[in-house]
């Protein structure tokens, strides 16, 4: 199949990062969210990033047109009939995933292939709300995905080799690095970043150093780019949170359980960047 038309759903940081890496590529994207506003929203989010990019002369003007000429938004799943790939982008929620996924197999075409970007649920889990286990794989990107090389390619328990080799060529068309990665929580990324963070929370919270000691440490110690206290606010508090509950869960083990101060952070609301305030204030 000669994928040429790729459908998003949500328009969030991550579905309209996805959408901006397709667009940049010369795919055709249909960017769907549960709104029409929404949807818009995330696409401007693009063009705010992308014109920034021409100050800078990284991109011409008519790159940027062509961008944005290839992204068309929509408040409807039927609008991605056309899209021979979909990556559901959506809220991090077993729930409305759910939702989306059985509506969505009704009623697109049975050779469309489904991905998920979800960080922590089982992609088995996810397939087995469609009829396509097979046509069925995650694709794990991380954030920004314009800026960040690498794609997790989970192959769920269902999904054939047709479906990990069209994923794959997907990723060298767009200039990224896959990583295979069978079905287990928090794939490979989530497994080893999250106790780094719950870790670096954990010596916040004893005062083994202040927050800015602990991120230089990180950053200037293990050439991080950003400190681990700085990565928990930019991936948002209460998907960190989220993520190690999984962990913590599906594996069993007591090295994953949430740090207390972490939890009150999200119980108070302060949840990093996108709320303003977190470890630190922006
Ligand atoms: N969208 C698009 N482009 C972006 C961007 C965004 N959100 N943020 C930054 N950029 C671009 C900038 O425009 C700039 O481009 P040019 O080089 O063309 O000028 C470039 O990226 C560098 O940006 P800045 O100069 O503004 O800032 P920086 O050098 O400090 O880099 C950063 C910012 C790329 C975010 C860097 O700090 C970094 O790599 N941080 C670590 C990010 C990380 O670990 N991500 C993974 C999170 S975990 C995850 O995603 C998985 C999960 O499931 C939780």
């Amino acid at each position: 199949m000669d994928i040429k038309t790729i459908g998003v759903i949500g328009a969030g940081t991550m579905g309209h990062g996805i959408a901006q890496v397709f667009a940049q590529s010369g795919f055709e994207v249909l960017l769907v969210d549960r709104t029409l506003d929404l949807a818009l929203k995330g696409k401007n989010q693009i063009q705010k990033k992308i014109d920034k990019s021409v100050a800078k002369g990284t991109l011409s003007q008519e790159q940027v047109d062509s961008i944005l000429n290839h992204i068309s938004v929509f408040e409807y799943l039927g609008s991605l009939q056309q899209a021979q790939f979909i990556i559901e982008a959506a809220f991090e929620s077993l729930g409305v995933k759910m939702a989306i996924l059985r509506k969505l197999d009704q009623i697109s075409p049975p050779e469309t292939i489904f991905a998920s970007n979800t960080s922590t649920l089982p992609i088995t889990k996810l397939a087995a709300f469609t009829n396509r286990g097979d046509r069925f794989i995650g694709m794990h990107f991380m954030n920004p995905p314009p800026v960040m090389k690498l794609v997790e390619v989970i192959r769920g328990f269902l999904t054939s080799d047709e479906t990990v080799k069209q994923t794959l060529s997907l990723c060298q068309r767009l200039g990224k690095i896959p990583v295979e990665v069978n079905d287990y929580p928090g794939f490979i990324s989530n497994r080893i970043l999250m106790p780094m963070i719950n870790e670096a929370i954990f010596a916040y919270m004893e005062g083994v150093g202040t927050k800015e000691g602990i991120d230089t440490v990180m950053k200037l110690g293990m050439n991080h780019p950003m400190g681990p206290l700085e990565l928990a606010d930019f991936i948002g508090l209460d998907v960190c949170l989220s993520i190690l509950e999984i962990l913590f869960k599906e594996l069993g083990d007591p090295k994953y359980r949430p740090c207390p101060l972490l939890r009150k952070m999200v119980q108070a609301g302060q949840l990093g960047r996108k709320t303003k305030k977190g470890f630190y204030d922006y």
